[in-house]
């Protein structure tokens, strides 16, 4: 059973050991923080998240909730508050500063909220967390969107690309690409992605969850789809497909557009449901 269908049937407030051992949690409390560098989507890198003294919800802060706790707090997780939505993440706002800030610091009753197995919560930087309370402190401002990634160029397109790798997919697949064993699969050399271009393409833009196996090793998680335009998913996945010795293709906004309609049929479901499918060897 999947842990969100867990939640939505038990209106409850859940028991964290219980999670851990419903989602399968093998490495839980065990992983270290890594040290991702952050940048936001409009390719301004903030490392130095203290020289950016407003940051905005759109700029700013929900790419860290993409990459950190969208996962969990995503649109289809009726029972967990989905943070990639602006009203909701404002309306909580002081919880969320107090479970990433106050928590981390030790002086909060509950766990933080980097709680098992959740290891890219777990790897938010310092800066991402001075970005969230100076967000909280200065009003929660939601901002203007981030301008998509024009690109003229492939190598325009990797640089773009590179940047949304940094501040969104690694706090899962790690900034080596690599992932973490029976969490998160890896990029780097996936035979998965470098099979079939339109099937990496879905998977970013519908998210995926269920069994999946990469290079021979099996993997049954959930990745959440995230508010990425065209440019944006082209961008990431040339640059990843330009790294971590993948095949060097090149993925366009037009190819995005393309595959937005056709959702993939999750295995088991009725493929008459929704609109027009892709192939079924999305799994
Ligand atoms: C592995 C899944 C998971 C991840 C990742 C995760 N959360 Fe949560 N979060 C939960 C669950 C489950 C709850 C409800 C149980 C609870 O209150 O602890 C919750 C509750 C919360 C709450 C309390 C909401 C309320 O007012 O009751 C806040 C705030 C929160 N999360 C913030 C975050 C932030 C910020 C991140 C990213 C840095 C994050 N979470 C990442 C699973 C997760
Ligand atoms: C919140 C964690 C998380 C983030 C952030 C994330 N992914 Fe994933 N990704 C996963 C998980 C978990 C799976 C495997 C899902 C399953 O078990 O079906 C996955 C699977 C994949 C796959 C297919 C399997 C493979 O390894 O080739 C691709 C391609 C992929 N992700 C690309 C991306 C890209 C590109 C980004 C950034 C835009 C990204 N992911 C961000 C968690 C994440």
């Amino acid at each position: 059973m999947h842990i969100f269908q867990f939640l939505n049937q038990r209106r409850v407030r859940v028991n964290w050991p219980w999670v851990a051992v419903m989602t399968g949690c093998l490495v839980c409390a065990k992983v270290p923080a890594q040290n991702v560098s952050t940048a936001t989507t409009d390719g301004t890198a903030t490392t130095a998240a203290s020289t950016n003294p407003a940051p905005t919800y759109l700029r700013d802060v929900q790419p860290i909730f993409m990459g950190s706790c969208s996962r969990c707090h995503n649109q289809q997780s009726r029972f967990i508050y989905d943070w990639l939505d602006y009203r909701t993440a404002y309306a909580d706002r002081w919880e969320i500063r107090r479970r990433i800030w106050d928590s981390w610091k030790g002086s909060y009753y509950k766990e933080a909220m980097p709680v098992a197995n959740s290891p890219e919560s777990l790897a938010l930087t310092e800066d991402e967390r001075m970005t969230i309370l100076k967000w909280v402190d200065n009003g929660g401002l939601r901002g203007v969107p981030p301008p998509p990634g024009v690109a003229r160029s492939k190598t325009e397109r990797i640089a773009q690309g590179r940047r949304l790798f940094t501040s969104i997919c690694a706090a899962c697949h790690q900034p080596t690409g690599r992932g973490l064993p029976n969490v998160f699969p890896p990029l780097a050399g996936s035979d998965f992605l470098n099979a079939d271009k339109n099937r990496a393409i879905q998977t970013v833009i519908f998210g995926r969850q269920g069994e999946v196996v990469v290079n021979g090793l099996k993997f049954n998680n959930s990745m959440p789809s995230f508010p990425l335009n065209d440019q944006d998913i082209a961008n990431v996945l040339t640059f990843v497909y330009n790294s971590f010795g993948n095949s060097g293709l090149e993925v366009t906004p037009d190819e995005v557009k393309g595959l937005r309609s056709q959702r993939p049929v999750p295995s088991g479901a009725p493929a008459s449901s929704g609109p027009p499918a892709a192939k079924s060897d999305f799994e």
